[in-house]
């Protein structure tokens, strides 16, 4: 007898932090309304490279088959060829890395996690750039930390507020987050903030968590104001975050790292806390530690491609909008580096109502700015991974919506 027949499950206490609104979004809606009248959708704000057709060579993917692969030998930090690997890439870009203070994850969300669960009790606090990455609310959610946003100056090419962010210090303040570049803004932390944020959290006793994954995709050479990596951060506590989902192109992988900065006591003390929760859930693979040293050696080649399209669709964009005269009402906002373009709309209707038109009227679907924290009207981001013929084409009829008002 199931005990639902038998009346004994009338109902389960759920988790406040799982209660989360389930209904599709708008864009879903739209999406699926689309579909049933048949059209044929273009996803120009696709960010899965294997949907973009950026697929791994075969070869590579065999590494994955290593005969070693059938030990179970874990090691709660990262098996140390595959740290190793980790390093070496970093040495590659001129960083400093220790294999000694890398520990392994499945991916960049879930070193966010147990970045979380190292830094704040159930009710801390850490503060995100706004606008920026739209998981970071779930991930905290997930571990009962509270995120409290601070803003980027959009005027100033969204330059970090150092004196708002310091602040926005309270205390149950225990780290500040910085997406760099930044996702969807594309751009990197200022050589003097990052000086002045690295020293506002050594001064508060605060870490920072630095989320790197779009490292390499910078659109040009960096510009000497612009600090290209946080990796080597001496003064403060500092936890880089990558992974080989953008840099190798491989989100199916699942591998993604911290490399700790800083103090070396402190460090000490965050690497051997981060091995006990890594040893809670052993959660990286076998077979992805075994082939990342191939992988991570392979990882400029694999990014080529995606670093040709985005150059190419960034281009094509800026003349795009050129050739529809002096009196376009959209501007493209400059950027350093990342998958993504935003374009300045008219504020004539909200986000959604232009969204409504976009995928409705010309198959097209793009991200409304207010997913990234910013206010309802006058911002979209597009991605710019996709193949340039299509995106061209696109990117056309998306611009020829939004100028015509
Ligand atoms: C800024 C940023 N960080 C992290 C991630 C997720 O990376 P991973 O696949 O390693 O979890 C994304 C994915 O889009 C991202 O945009």
């Amino acid at each position: 007898v199931s005990a639902e027949a038998d009346g004994m499950l009338s109902s389960l206490h759920w988790s406040e932090r799982t209660s989360w609104d389930r209904q599709p979004s708008r864009l879903a809606e739209l999406c699926a309304q689309a579909e049933r009248r048949g059209m044929a959708l273009t996803d120009l704000s696709e960010s899965n490279p294997t949907r973009c057709g950026l697929l791994a060579p075969r070869e590579l993917l065999a590494r994955l088959g290593d005969a070693e692969g059938a030990h179970y030998r874990p090691d709660p930090r990262g098996l140390a060829a595959a740290r190793e690997a980790v390093a070496s890439y970093y040495r590659r870009r001129d960083l400093p890395a220790d294999p000694a203070q890398i520990v392994l994850t499945t991916s960049t969300s879930e070193a966010y996690s147990w970045l979380f669960k190292l830094l704040a009790d159930p009710g801390g606090e850490l503060l995100v750039p706004r606008p920026s990455y739209p998981l970071l609310p779930m991930l905290a959610a997930l571990e009962c930390v509270t995120l409290n946003p601070y803003d980027l100056v959009r005027d100033e090419g969204w330059r970090v507020d150092v004196d708002a962010l310091r602040r926005s210090v309270g205390p149950a303040t225990r780290g500040i987050v910085l997406v760099h570049p930044n996702n969807p803004t594309g751009t990197l932390v200022r050589r003097d903030d990052a000086g002045e944020i690295a020293r506002l959290a050594a001064e508060r006793g605060l870490a920072l968590v630095v989320d790197e994954v779009f490292g390499d995709y910078l659109h040009g050479p960096c510009r000497p104001d612009r600090l290209p990596s946080f990796a080597g951060t001496a003064d403060a506590v500092c936890f880089v975050l990558g992974g080989l989902s953008k840099l190798a192109l491989l989100p199916q992988l699942k591998l993604g790292w911290i490399s700790c900065y800083g103090p070396t006591e402190l460090v000490t003390e965050a690497v051997e806390r981060l091995e006990l929760i890594g040893d809670s859930f052993l959660s990286v693979s076998t077979a992805v530690q075994l082939s990342a040293p191939a992988i991570l050696e392979a990882a400029p080649l694999l990014g080529a491609e995606a670093r040709r399209r985005i150059v190419h669709n960034l281009g094509r964009l800026d003349q795009a909008i050129a050739s529809l005269g002096p009196g376009c009402p959209l501007r493209r906002l400059p950027t350093d580096g990342g998958w993504y373009a935003m374009i300045e709309i008219p504020r004539t209707r909200s986000d959604d109502e232009w969204l409504e038109r976009l995928v409705l009227d010309h198959g097209i679907v793009a991200h409304p700015g207010y997913l990234f924290g910013l206010p309802t009207r006058g911002t979209v981001v597009v991605g710019l991974l996709l193949e340039p013929a299509r995106f061209d084409d696109a990117i056309d009829r998306a611009l020829r919506c939004w100028a015509a008002g």
